[in-house]
């Protein structure tokens, strides 16, 4: 089964709305494989991100994310990686449809409520930045 890594950011723990978004992924099918709530250093952020490392927006970023705790889950299930990006909706939420998380809880492109891997490669390096093997219930 495909694994892939989810963060709840601060502003979905601010706006009390991540146990709506947690049930959308285990009402689709997904099964929890670890979840835990965290406030992230900045070393972890900035290793979180770090393909974003040049961009303009990094430092914000990284303010933004490390700024209170969030909730990190690893969801286990068929295109579990592919499914959650569809169910995440576009980066910016102004962008994002109806009906996706960030399109339903969202307005603003770095407040946008959630985190998901991209591809496998990455979600293999981001699942280990945040949870030790003994710590996946597969
Ligand atoms: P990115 O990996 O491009 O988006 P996604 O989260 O959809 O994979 O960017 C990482 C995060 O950086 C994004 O969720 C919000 C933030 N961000 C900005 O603050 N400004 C921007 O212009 C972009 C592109 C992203
Ligand atoms: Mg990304």
């Amino acid at each position: 089964m495909e694994k892939t890594l989810l963060l709840l950011k601060p502003d979905a723990i601010d706006k009390g709305v991540s146990g709506q978004i947690i049930d959308r992924f285990e009402k689709r099918g997904f099964k929890i494989a670890a979840l835990k709530m965290v406030q992230l250093t900045r070393n972890q952020a900035e290793l979180h991100y770090c393909e974003h490392t040049d961009k303009p927006f990094f430092e914000e970023l990284v303010d933004f994310i490390t700024s209170s705790p969030l909730i990190a889950m690893v969801i286990a299930g068929e295109n579990a990686i592919k499914a959650s990006r569809i169910m995440m909706g576009s980066t910016n939420p102004i962008d994002a449809a109806a009906g996706t998380i960030r399109g339903d809880f969202a307005l603003n492109i770095r407040k946008n409520i959630i985190h998901g891997s991209d591809s496998l490669i990455s979600a293999e390096r981001e699942i280990k930045n945040f949870f030790t093997e003994k710590e996946l219930y597969l």
